[in-house]
């Protein structure tokens, strides 16, 4: 039925074909309409996709146009992505309120802002501090309550192979970058449910895939875990919650000098037995490898990092999840649903292997 029909067509098309069009235009036309009458499962496919895809793009680009009254209170705003979103978003007239971590920090901020935004100093590791930081929030909102809450500070330092690392370097990492952002998330909530808000969550792709040792990987992966509880728990209340995944970006936590400096740290004071498993030259070949990678991956344009921020606070059907980068998007989170050997395998061609996986160990024999 479809073929008998599909050469009426052809048959038709050919006659009402305009004269000028050239013979190889009217094979190609003629052929493709007759492919799609063909496959009428394809074709409904086809347009069924396109429809929806052009529905989510008209969604995703509606904005809330009353941006301007509202409040968004930054953590992390001394430097990188809290600064730059700051900026931002005083610049297009929403109230910022921007924590620092130093008084230095708020001075440079202010120092390019519009008389609009204000800064408070706020040490994450600190309760006293973040109590202090809802107090002067819940002054400057008033009964209006906070409308965005961006909770970005974080360290990336003590890093590196997880035999190095003790408790404490854990705890550096974590208490900031997990505690501290649970804690300033539960002081703040009853302001952002009271304006029906937004909570904005800083991940990494490194909460996705453990690449790392120490304590960064853990409070990313917990960044995501607390996310995805809290927006289901907080969508009763009209609160919307959204997940940043940023890939590799040049700012303060992917700084190679502090890094190898704090590597340099850890690899100084590693009992002889952990260090002679590692072998002499295993430090100065896993800087060279770690340097060759970041320099490679490390993208500089933040602003793409910053975009997701805004669209998460500022667009009307906030995403859950934004990938923000190249890396992330085409190698991180792909490589994140892979199989772990596929991702094992290729982790292990970034950095070099211990002098002691090439010999068998002492003692035991046993080849690594
Ligand atoms: N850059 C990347 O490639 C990347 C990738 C994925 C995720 N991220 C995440 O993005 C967020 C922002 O980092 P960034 O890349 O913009 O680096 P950044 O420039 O170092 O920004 C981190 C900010 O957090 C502040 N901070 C550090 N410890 C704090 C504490 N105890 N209390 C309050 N604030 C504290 C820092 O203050 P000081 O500057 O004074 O130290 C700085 O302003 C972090 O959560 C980071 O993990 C970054």
């Amino acid at each position: 039925m479809s073929r008998i029909y599909g050469k009426t067509m052809k048959k038709r098309l050919t006659e009402n074909m305009e004269p000028e069009m050239d013979t190889d235009d009217e094979n190609v036309l003629e052929r493709g309409l007759e492919f799609f009458l063909m496959k009428p499962e394809l074709t409904g496919f086809l347009v069924t996709f396109c429809f929806f895809t052009v529905c989510w793009f008209i969604k995703d680009s509606l904005r809330l146009n009353d941006m301007h009254k509202k409040h968004v209170f930054i953590t992390g705003c001394d430097s990188g992505f809290g600064n730059l979103l700051a900026r931002q978003l005083d610049k297009k007239g929403v109230g910022v309120i921007a924590a620092c971590l130093t008084e230095k920090g708020s001075q440079d901020l202010q120092a390019c802002s519009s008389s609009t935004l204000k800064t408070v100093i706020l040490n994450l590791t600190n309760p006293r501090s973040i109590d202090r930081a809802v107090e002067f929030v819940a002054a400057e909102t008033g009964n209006k309550g906070l409308f965005g809450l961006v909770n970005n500070a974080g360290r990336a330092t003590p890093i590196g192979p997880t035999d190095w690392l003790d408790m404490e370097d854990f705890h550096k990492v974590l208490d900031v970058n997990l505690i501290g952002l649970i804690d300033v998330t539960l002081k703040f909530l009853p302001l952002v449910k009271r304006a029906r808000g937004r909570i904005v969550n800083v991940a990494s792709v490194m909460g996705r895939l453990a690449f790392a040792g120490g304590g960064y990987c853990l409070s990313k992966c917990g960044v995501e875990s607390f996310s995805d509880s809290l927006r289901r728990d907080m969508q009763h209340f009209g609160v919307k919650v959204s997940i940043i995944e940023p890939g590799f970006f040049k700012t303060g936590v992917t700084s190679l000098e502090l890094i190898e400096k704090d590597l340099l740290r850890l690899w100084e004071r590693l009992p002889p037995e952990v260090r002679c498993s590692y072998g002499d030259k295993y430090f100065d070949q896993y800087l060279k490898c770690q340097k060759l990678s970041m320099n490679t991956l490390c993208d500089g344009d933040i602003s793409k990092v910053t975009r997701c921020m805004e669209h998460a606070l500022t667009a009307k059907y906030p995403r859950t999840r934004y990938g923000a980068g190249w890396d992330a998007k085409l190698f991180w989170l792909p490589l994140s649903y892979a199989p772990a050997f596929v991702a094992d395998i290729l982790l292990k061609m970034l950095l070099p292997a211990p002098a002691a996986s090439k010999k068998s160990v002492s003692g035991n024999q046993i080849a690594v």
